[in-house]
């Protein structure tokens, strides 16, 4: 029986904060989904393909590691995929209230799937994708916070805003 986990989240963008989570989770599983959450309501800075984009060209170089993406329930992605574990990051106590709220409800959604925390390293125990973009639209120096991949990405989307604002 292959131990399968998933590493779910918006990732907009990926963050270095999440890289090392995806680093950590891959040595723990035989096969570790990192799936993007495809969600309409919100309005994210990069569109859902581009996340993916991102995700899979940080990722290919682990080869355990599958970029996915779902829409609707995590448990029932979860048991789509066969995966009994759920796996998040825990910065600091202000993400315990979040995380314990959305694992008690997946696990009284579907008994079967357990969440596992991993906590943060301590130098992205500030980090978070909205600071980064944060930091991106105010100008600041967002490169230290993703790989280059990623800030290129970014440059672009900026680039595109601004374009947008002047037409
Ligand atoms: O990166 P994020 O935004 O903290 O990730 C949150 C995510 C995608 C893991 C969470 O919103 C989610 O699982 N959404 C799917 C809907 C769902 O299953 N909700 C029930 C549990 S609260």
């Amino acid at each position: 029986m292959k131990k399968i986990g998933i590493y779910p989240g918006s990732f907009d963008p990926v963050t270095k904060g999440h890289i090392d989570m995806i680093e950590r989770a891959a040595k723990l599983f035989d096969v570790l989904y990192v799936a993007v959450l495809n969600n309409n309501s919100k309005s994210p800075l990069f569109s859902f393909n581009e996340r993916v984009k991102m995700l899979e060209e940080i990722t290919r170089d682990i080869p355990n590691v599958k970029v996915d993406s779902f829409e609707g329930l995590l448990v029932d992605y979860a048991d789509k995929v066969g995966a009994c574990t759920i796996v998040r990051g825990l910065r600091a106590v202000t993400d315990f209230e979040y995380e314990i709220s959305m694992a008690q409800t997946n696990r009284t959604l579907n008994g079967k799937i357990d969440t596992v925390f991993l906590t943060t390293s301590p130098e992205y125990a500030y980090l978070s994708s909205s600071t980064v973009r944060e930091v991106a639209m105010y100008g600041g120096d967002f490169r230290q916070f993703v790989p280059e991949s990623v800030a290129r990405c970014i440059d672009s989307k900026l680039k595109e805003k601004m374009e947008a604002r002047n037409e």
